[in-house]
This record gives structure tokens, sequence and C-alpha cells, in this order.
């Protein structure tokens, strides 16, 4: 296990807001130095476009840009960095992925299983995938607290149309983390396609994407300790051969004629039309190194230590309702008894504690936890049980009124 209080020394936000507890890590993580610095070095030593430029430092950054695929691959456990694309994001790789099915993948009566604890960005794609295509959108049926159950999952298959199943590693509201090489076991025992959304499973959970034998992989750079405006679209080798760019234009293509012709490059570069985001792409290789570095098994294991530890101290409270109490990834959904999640926020923003609260872009969910607003906190590897301790003395004092005065 890693020294939180040496990990703590590589943040710049921790050094600089000494006295801010940062639990909405799921919405954004912070960066370590290493990963700043690549962005720093980029632009101060060798700031050029990649795969245009003849000369040095346009060779540098493109071997660099190139490397990241091997680095991203090896984190991810993939063997072919080519099947490695980026994205700028989560959003636009789920996107990449359900554009195709509504394309060309499914045909009328088709059915996409989903769930409804599913991000906004995993879902509304597949809503226009289904609109195009004539296909259908299905839901699993979770337990009672959103955990998953195989038999009824695998229930669902008895149907016999299910053609894709596209769910989250780890849903960013109820932290649980799902079965998903079972999911895909099952899946493609009955001839469905698998699509993970992993924006909140790849930054807490080691990922074997060769053991999950899953179809498709997307994932954020800034939820795992990277830039923004850079992210991954995992998928087999022989499913992105078949896919359509979602965009085209410059360095995706090999040749274009009079006719309209166009002959793309071949996978990943087909995909990455215009320039991308250089440094975004560089910081995610620092990222992925430095978790790697601490381990993604401690990683995984901190983080459920801290979920744990939150969770039982939340239990010995009167006034807290905890939605996820099994939770295992770092995500604590909960809300103080009679007050509404952003007054209770706004109270703990004055009291210097930063976290989520709304509908956490996953608007179904209310389905499942009866409530349609609720309080999220997340951690990352930066985190302590101190910053919890703290944090519990000020629940346990919160009342109805210090909120309403906190935002008068
Ligand atoms: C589960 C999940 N999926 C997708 C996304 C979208 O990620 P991004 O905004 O980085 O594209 C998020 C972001 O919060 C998320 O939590």
């Amino acid at each position: 296990m890693f020294d939180v209080n040496e990990v703590r020394k590589d943040f710049p936000m921790i050094q600089n807001n000494k006295d801010l507890i940062y639990f909405d890590s799921g919405a954004t993580s912070f960066k370590p130095k290493c990963v700043i610095d690549a962005v720093m070095d980029y632009y101060t030593l060798y700031n050029s476009n990649i795969h245009r430029g003849d000369y040095d430092i346009s060779v540098k950054v493109s071997k660099e840009y190139d490397d990241t695929r091997k680095t991203i691959a090896r984190f991810i456990g993939a063997d072919d960095p080519r099947c490695i694309v980026f994205t700028s994001g989560s959003t636009s790789a789920l996107n990449l992925v359900a554009y195709n099915f509504g394309n060309s993948f499914l045909k009328q009566g088709d059915v996409i299983l989903t769930s409804q604890v599913e991000h906004a960005s995993n879902i509304l794609p597949w809503f226009k995938a289904a609109e195009k295509a004539k296909a259908k959108i299905e839901y699993v049926p979770l337990n009672a607290d959103a955990t998953f159950d195989l038999k009824k999952y695998e229930d669902c298959f008895a149907q016999g149309n299910i053609k894709v199943v596209v769910l989250p590693h780890v849903s960013n509201v109820m932290g649980y983390i799902y079965p998903v090489k079972k999911i895909a076991e099952i899946a493609h025992a009955h001839g469905a396609l698998v699509s993970i959304d992993g924006a909140q499973g790849v930054p807490h959970v080691k990922v074997d994407v060769k053991d999950l034998d899953i179809d498709f992989l997307s994932f954020s750079s800034h939820k795992m300790l990277g830039p923004a405006g850079a992210g991954v679209l995992y998928g087999k080798y022989d499913l992105l051969d078949r896919m359509e760019p979602l965009m085209y234009g410059g360095d995706s293509n090999a040749r274009f004629y009079n006719d309209g012709t166009i002959i793309l490059k071949g996978v990943p570069e087909k995909f990455e039309s215009g320039t991308p985001c250089i440094e975004g792409v560089l910081g995610m290789n620092e990222a992925a190194r430095y978790l790697m570095d601490l381990g993604m098994e401690n990683v995984e294991e901190y983080g459920r230590y801290l979920t744990r530890y939150f969770i039982e101290k939340l239990e010995k409270l009167d006034n807290v309702e905890i939605y996820n109490p099994r939770s295992e990834a770092g995500i604590v959904s909960f809300n103080l008894k009679g007050i509404f999640a952003q007054d209770a926020a706004s109270y703990f923003n004055k009291c210097g504690v930063a976290l989520r609260s709304g509908t956490h872009c996953a608007k179904l969910i209310h389905n499942i936890i009866n409530v349609t607003e609720s309080l999220r906190a997340t951690f990352n590897v930066y985190n302590t049980t101190e910053e919890i301790d703290r944090f519990v003395e000020i629940i346990r004092d919160t009342t109805i009124e210090k909120c309403v005065d906190s935002i008068l």
C-alpha cells in the first residue's frame, strides 16, 4: 500500500489549498505534478503539431503521442495499441460506439440492454441509436439497492434479440463494481456485444480488457488524474475496423478524390480527425504511469477502505440517509434528513468541503433510490481518513437552519 501523505505531496492542488477538503473527484480529479509538468513541457519545450511536421520537435511530439497508446494499452491490459482510440473523453467515445450501432450494427426490433443507473453520456447516444435503427431500449432489472443480479440479467436474454449490452463498470452514483466479466460472458453466449462505460471504473479499479473480454471500453483522462480534453475508446480490433468515424478531416484520411471518394487510414487513425488535445494525451500518459506506479490493486484497495470508513461513520449518525451502503469504489451517495441536497452542499462549501449535489447526470436513478437529488462524496488516492473525520463532525452538527443561513 502507498503512503497517502507522500501521495499528497505530489498534488499541487492539495499543497495550495490546505483548508479544502475535496470530495468531488468523481466529477474531476486533481492532477499530480508529473502530469502538470508533461503539459508544461509540451508547451514550453516542443510545442508543435503531431503527424504533420518533418522537423525534430514535431517528430518528438508525434512519437510521444503514439507511445501513449502503448502506455494506455498496458494500463488496461490490451495487447494491441491500435485498439486505443484517442477521443476528447468518455462522452465522445460512448457516442462513437452508439453512432455506429445506430447506423450499421442494429436493425429494426433489435434490443439495446442497459440500466437505469446510466450517466446521460452512456444512455442518450443509445436513445438516438435506437431511434435511428428502430431498435428498442430495455433496462436490466437491478436489485432494490441497485446491485447487479446476474440471474435477472441472464433472464433478459430469453427474448433472443438483444444485440448490445450497455452498462457502467462502476455506477457514478452507486459506486458498485458491476461484474463485467460475467456480464460479457453471458452477453457473448447470446451473440450480443458489450460496451462498458469505464469513466468511473478505470480510475479506481484494475482493468484488464482481455480478461474481462469486453468489446468496448470508454473512459476520460480528467477523472484518472490526467488533463481534461482527452479520453479513450478501447475496442476489439475487428469491431473498430468495421466502424465509421464520427468526424472526417485532416490526419484520418490517406487520400481523397474529385469524385468524393475518401480512402481512410486504418484503426485508430481513421477516428482521429483534426488536431487532437495533444497536451491532454501526453498528460494522460503520465497519469496512467503514475497510477501504475502506485499499483492499481492498491488504488482499488485504498478506495474501498475510504468508502467503508466513511459509510461506517455515516451509519452512526441519525440525521443521514445512505443510498449505497455497499458501495466499493470511492462513491457515497446520501442525504441529510429533511435537508435539500443543494442546500446542504452550499453549507458544506462554507465549511470548506467540496462535494457534488443533484442528479449526477443519472436522471433515471430516482427509479432506484427514490430521490431525485442526493449528495455525492467521491474519493481518490489523495484523500484521507482525517478529512473524512472532519467532514463527519460537520455533518453531525448540520441543521436546516445552518443550511438556510448559509445561502441567505
Ligand atoms: C459514469 C460516467 N460516464 C460518463 C461520464 C462522462 O464523462 P466526460 O464528461 O468526461 O465525457 C461521466 C462523468 O461524470 C461519468 O461519471
